[in-house]
């Protein structure tokens, strides 16, 4: 067996398809932890800008309450009572219109810094962080107007606990990521290997199968109906199309080898016979007559068996164009004429008046005409009745040969356009053939997309007919037909 040569392999698809899955998996897996991240973070500041949010808002129910907007000694003391103990109060400063304190928590002493003016200020206030010795302080500026006075306000909280949550989170999340790397590692092996093992199965199936044992050799059939089940469906399927082509070809071979025995070995046998004593003029012709007969079948059989090959090779073209029928079927019936003449068969053909315009490959139509008239010639005995029929219907010419012969027995019927199948009663009849002439006249007729029909009754004749399409109506003027037609019912009369 051939060895066949193999290009250098890449990585194999399974290594591929892992590092693609671990690839994918860990990014995810990456993406998803800073994600998460970075919500918890968006969260917990949300929070606490809420919380400072609402600072503000007591602040301002508190001055609202006492009425402290219009005096400011009252309200810095009545301030310092009411936050100086407060935990919300530690990182608050207060101050009026003009910049004056009314109260500023002594932590507020660590970071010092002013208020900007109530005028610079949004709405919604303003957000800040500033370092206050060892830790970091979030604060909210905002101004509110009570009682014509507007008051700015600084509320702030240490980020020391949002922060710790938020490096915990962290930690948390970095011992994952290893964890996530393992999975997607694992996981990318298990799926490439899931995914791979049937190919891996059909590829080994697939190397134990050669011409050999092509006959009961497929495939696995995977139960999962996915892909690789369709897959495997589908050689196998094209291993029963291979199979029978490989069986067509080697029973053409054994057949055509078999036709071929039988002339030779008459051709043998009969120069043998000639020359083993001296024989008169006459026995040397009787001699060579034989041999000339046999080898003129051979040569039929082997123009048969080069056309089929031809045409299984794609090399036969047919070139479908207008050709006048009539004038062809009156051409081979001139041809034939002598042929049933010999035979004693009354030979008669009934032609369509005028041109009958069909688009055929000439040559071909010709070929196919003459199979079927040699068959009719054949197979009906002396005394016998065969016509050749052309009509043109609507937009179709029909050809028919119909004889009077020995017919197709019913179970022979299906089998004879295949290559070598001869019907029992002709093998009977001890008439020579060898079974091709109706495989060609099948190609040529399916060719010029038409189809040869078959009527055919034991002992009383067939009929071998098809239809071509017209290219235009026939153009003789109808007076002069029956005189044409006449004429070449008249010729072929025995
Ligand atoms: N006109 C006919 N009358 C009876 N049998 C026919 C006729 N034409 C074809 N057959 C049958 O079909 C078979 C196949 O025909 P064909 O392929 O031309 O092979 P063969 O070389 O035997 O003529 C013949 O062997 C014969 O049994
Ligand atoms: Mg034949």
């Amino acid at each position: 067996m051939a060895t066949v040569r193999r290009a250098p392999m890449q990585l194999p698809i399974r290594i591929r398809l892992s590092i693609s899955y671990f690839v994918i998996f860990s990014v995810a897996g990456v993406l998803l932890c800073c994600a998460a991240y970075f919500m918890a973070q968006r969260s917990l500041y949300i929070a606490l800008d809420h919380d400072l949010d609402e600072h503000v808002d007591d602040v301002h129910d508190f001055f609202a309450a006492h009425n402290l907007a219009n005096d400011i000694d009252r309200a810095r003391v009545e301030s310092a009572a009411e936050f100086e103990l407060k935990d919300d109060g530690k990182w608050l400063q207060i101050a009026d219109e003009q910049g004056r304190w009314i109260y500023r928590a002594r932590r507020m002493l660590i970071a010092p810094h002013d208020m900007p003016p109530a005028s610079t200020l949004p709405p919604k206030g303003s957000f800040i962080e500033f370092g206050a010795g060892a830790k970091k302080v979030r604060a909210l500026r905002r101004a509110f107007k009570l009682d014509d006075h507007t008051l700015v306000v600084e509320t702030g909280s240490t980020l020391t606990k949002t922060d710790q949550t938020l490096l915990d989170f962290r930690n948390g999340l970095l011992l994952i990521v290893p964890a996530v790397f393992l999975m997607a590692g694992f996981a990318g092996h298990v799926m490439s290997r899931s995914a791979l093992t049937p190919v891996a199965a059909i590829a080994r199936e697939a190397q134990r199968i050669h011409e050999g044992n092509l006959k009961n050799a497929r495939l696995p059939q995977l139960k999962t109906r996915d892909e690789l089940a369709h897959l495997s469906a589908t050689l196998n399927e094209m291993l029963e199309r291979i199979e029978s082509g490989v069986r067509s070809v080697r029973d053409f071979t054994a057949y055509a080898s078999h036709e071929l025995r039988t002339p030779v070995a008459m051709i043998r046998t009969e120069a043998d016979l000639a020359l083993q004593q001296p024989r008169t003029n006459l026995e040397y012709r009787e001699a060579i007559e034989v041999i000339g007969a046999e080898a003129q079948s051979m040569s039929a059989l082997l123009d048969g068996l080069l056309f089929l090959a031809r045409a299984d090779a794609g090399a036969e073209q047919v070139q479908l164009e207008p050709v006048d029928a009539r004038r062809l079927c009156a051409q081979t019936c001139e041809k034939c004429r002598r042929i049933f003449q010999r035979r004693g068969i009354d030979f008669s053909a009934r032609l369509s008046p005028g041109r009958v315009m069909v688009m055929a490959d000439a040559p071909h139509l010709q070929r196919l005409l003459n199979i079927v008239l040699e068959n009719a010639a054949k197979y009906t005995p002396a005394g016998g009745r065969v016509e050749l029929t052309l009509e043109s219907a609507f937009d179709s010419a029909r050809f028919e040969v119909s004889d009077t012969g020995i017919g197709i027995p019913l179970m022979d019927r299906p089998h004879i356009f295949e290559r070598f199948r001869r019907a029992a009663n002709a093998r009977d009849a001890h008439v020579n053939g060898s079974g091709l002439g109706l495989a060609l006249a099948a190609w040529i007729a399916a060719h010029h997309h038409t189809q040869i029909e078959v009527v055919s009754d034991v002992g009383a004749g067939s009929s071998f007919s098809w239809h071509l399409p017209l290219v235009s109506p026939p153009s003789l003027p109808a007076e002069t037909a029956p005189a044409q037609e006449e004429l070449l019912l008249t010729r072929f009369r025995s």
